[in-house]
């Protein structure tokens, strides 16, 4: 392992101004997005789609530090031939790819769930490193309900999440650790605090135990935040000082980078959070976006399937790379969202 090569690119996934596109959903999640725009999940369409994306010169090139893919994606080539990965490292953007094979139910542990794919890992990884992938990310998930989660879950969680990030670290990948806190509950944002200090604190006990090097990952995590069902929503000011206040309690200063994920906030709800934590600043770790459904939502809408509508999708995601660029830096303010509109 040559650890200073794996903290160049974890330090570059969370350059100020750059962050993560999430474009690494399972043919499931991908087929619901597609059904909400009217457009037929096919590998062409998906491709197309995806291509749109990673050809969006002025979102990739200024904003875009790294783009999760997924397995499919990772093989496809462009229209014209050139593989999609290709298309990344051209605008100076990092290919990485999701390795986890989703969840399954955890035995003895009703209505929780455990992530797998580590059988075979240490292969795949290697057939993705010689593809160009340089990080990965695998996702660990974790309910709010009533009397979950259990310890039992989060052990069995952050355990396979420190396996699969040594595993990477040996494949000289750095490996994007994934524990997220679901804000889909009625709970409040002081139980989604408790609950996330919790996953956070048992993950880094197990990447200790594991000896994985805390300067070679990033760390993905949910912000501190109201459940999506909760009568009582706390206001942005309220979700960056609790997020700070909770990753200073449980990130070591060793980590180089920390990009959360949108979890089902609004587009802009996503990056006035960022924003507004950036305003307590000075930080210890770089802090920026890893947005799957806050980065995409508008390009899937503005294209809906029509060749006719590429420019406008890359327009869309170009906006939304931009103001998520601006928050990386506490630069973002809410006018700019309407000057775009
Ligand atoms: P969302 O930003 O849509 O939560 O997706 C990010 C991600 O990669 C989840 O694993």
């Amino acid at each position: 392992m040559n650890l200073t090569e794996l903290n160049r690119i974890a330090t570059a996934m969370v350059a100020p101004g750059k962050g993560i596109l999430a474009a690494d959903e399972s043919s499931g999640t991908i087929k619901k997005r597609f059904d909400a725009i009217g457009v037929e999940s096919t590998e062409e369409n998906r491709r197309d789609y995806r291509e749109m994306l990673f050809r969006s010169k002025d979102a990739m090139s200024q904003y875009i530090s790294g783009v999760i893919l997924y397995d499919e994606t990772i093989w496809q080539d462009a229209k014209d031939g050139t593989p999609l990965v290709k298309l990344i490292e051209q605008s100076g953007a990092i290919p990485g790819i999701k390795v986890d094979e989703g969840t399954q139910a955890l035995p003895m542990c009703p209505g929780e769930l455990v992530t797998v794919g580590l059988d075979k890992l240490a292969e795949r990884l290697k057939k993705y490193y010689e593809r160009g992938a340089r990080f990965a990310k695998w996702r660990a998930v974790i309910d709010i309900g009533g009397g979950i989660p259990s310890m039992t879950a989060i052990s069995v969680n952050a355990h396979a999440l420190a396996r699969y990030a040594a595993l990477c670290q040996a494949a000289q990948i750095v490996p994007i650790v994934e524990p997220e806190v679901l804000m889909d509950g009625d709970h409040d944002i002081e139980r989604c605090y408790e609950v996330t200090s919790r996953v956070l604190s048992k993950t880094f006990q197990e990447l200790r135990v594991q000896r994985v090097a805390l300067e070679g990952m990033v760390l993905k995590p949910n912000m501190a935040i109201s459940g999506k069902k909760c009568a009582k929503q706390a206001p942005v000011e309220e979700v960056a000082e609790k997020t700070i206040r909770l990753l200073k309690a449980c990130v070591p200063a060793a980590v180089p980078g920390i990009a959360f994920l949108s979890g089902g906030q609004s587009d802009e709800e996503a990056t006035a959070h960022l924003n507004a934590m950036h305003k307590l600043g000075p930080l210890p770790w770089g802090l920026t976006f890893s947005y799957g459904r806050a980065l995409q939502a508008a390009p899937q809408k503005a294209w809906s399937g029509k060749a006719e509508n590429v420019a406008a999708g890359q327009r869309a995601f170009s906006h939304r790379a931009q103001m998520n660029g601006l928050a990386s830096k506490g630069e973002w303010q809410s006018s700019l969202e309407k000057k775009a509109a």
